[in-house]
């Protein structure tokens, strides 16, 4: 079965690990220190900071910024739980705006339509690496005087007019989850540009301690630390990210030659200037008598691996549709997500399929995807 999911993990990377463990310093310390100044020159930002994993990334963003009890946030349902949950964690209240049929992206007319005098902030995910209209979005924000928190968990190597993702907002926040395209195991990074911030984020992220460390703790704060070892791994990615976006990209490029003209197939539209990360291929199937599962059951039959990827939405979850085991919902009155209805998302969720992008992918199997993709068609 040609994978949908491989790892890109080397010897370097086993012996990264073998090297943090036989030095007995396995807490957050010189590889951690070392991974943020390569993910610096990696984003272009001023600053990034480690964390245990992207949703920790995204709840630490939130508290940093001080927002929480009763704020409204506008986010996307076609994602990850993990976007909307933070917004939970924080205290925040998820408000769904729709996606844009074609891109999967938050649609900055949705947005408006759902910005309120309780709205804090915006939450665009860049769904699949794909980059969210940021100009259109942080033209709302500045208008409405809104925070905007980037979730970049899938935005590895993704850039607009060559800046990459992260750096359209206050935060950055990134997944280094075992399947992206930069992986450790677990792991996350904040990336941001302002010092004041970052100071803030460092010590909120070590429960509030300054950087000399110690048990005075100045803030309230969590242990979102990443262990030395994922570092030593992220240390090894970022050295071969290079080798590993190129080949992302490669298999990105060419899918996207060999389907342009398929006429049952709508692939993500990237908008002029924008940079897929290629984490993730996605088409939607056109042709209104094929099923989503039938065309996964199609790609299996024949050896290549695909699935659905949030089929159901956040707010279709039963989470979702029962808050009531929140804790949070004895306090906080939310919104009867019931209710709630997206179309453009919900079509979208019914109707894409994965492809594999992995970095493993050779140039015949690509092909051979492709053919397989037209004979059942024809
Ligand atoms: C869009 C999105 N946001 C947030 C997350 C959360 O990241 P993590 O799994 O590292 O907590 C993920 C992924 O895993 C994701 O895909």
């Amino acid at each position: 079965m040609i994978p949908v999911v491989d790892v890109d993990i080397k010897e370097l990377e086993m012996q990264a690990v073998k090297e943090v463990i036989e030095s007995r310093i396995l807490i957050e310390g010189k590889h951690a220190r070392a991974f943020e100044k390569k993910f610096c020159d990696f984003t272009g930002s001023r600053f990034a900071t480690t964390v245990v994993n992207g949703t920790c990334a995204l709840h630490l963003a939130l508290v940093a910024l001080d927002i929480g009890p009763k704020d409204e946030v506008i986010t996307t349902p076609y994602t990850f739980i993990a976007s909307s949950n933070s917004i939970l964690f924080s205290g925040a209240i998820p408000i769904f705006a729709d996606v844009d049929v074609e891109t999967y992206n938050i649609d900055p007319e949705k947005i408006e339509e759902k910005i309120t005098d309780k709205t804090k902030a915006i939450m665009p995910v860049h769904i699949f690496g794909n980059p969210c209209d940021m100009n259109a979005i942080n033209d709302i924000a500045e208008d409405r005087e809104l925070i905007v928190i980037e979730d970049c968990a899938q935005g590895h190597g993704a850039t607009i007019d060559g800046k990459h993702v992260g750096n359209f907002s206050s935060i950055g926040c990134y997944s280094f989850y075992g399947t992206k395209n930069l992986v450790g195991g677990e792991g996350g990074a904040i990336i941001t540009n302002d010092e004041e911030l970052f100071q803030k984020i460092t010590s909120i992220k070590n429960h509030g301690r300054n950087p000399a460390g110690g048990y005075a703790h100045y803030l309230i704060g969590f242990n979102y630390r990443m262990t030395d070892m994922t570092a030593a791994v992220m240390n090894v990615q970022m050295d071969r990210s290079e080798e590993i976006m190129s080949k992302r990209h490669y298999n990105g490029n060419k899918y996207r030659e060999l389907l342009k003209d398929s006429e049952h197939l709508r692939l993500q539209r990237i908008l002029p200037g924008h940079k897929h990360s290629d984490y993730i291929m996605a088409p939607c199937i056109m042709k209104e008598d094929i099923t989503q599962k039938q065309m996964i059951e199609y790609l299996k039959s024949n050896n290549i691996g695909s699935r659905s990827i949030y089929n159901v939405l956040s707010y279709q979850q039963p989470s979702y549709q029962d808050l009531s085991k929140w804790h949070l919902s004895k306090v906080i009155d939310y919104p009867d997500y019931t209710l709630v209805s997206c179309p453009n998302a919900e079509s979208i969720a019914e109707r894409h399929f994965e492809l594999p992008m992995v970095t493993s992918l050779t140039n015949e199997n690509i092909n051979y995807i492709v053919e397989k993709l037209q004979d059942f068609f024809n």
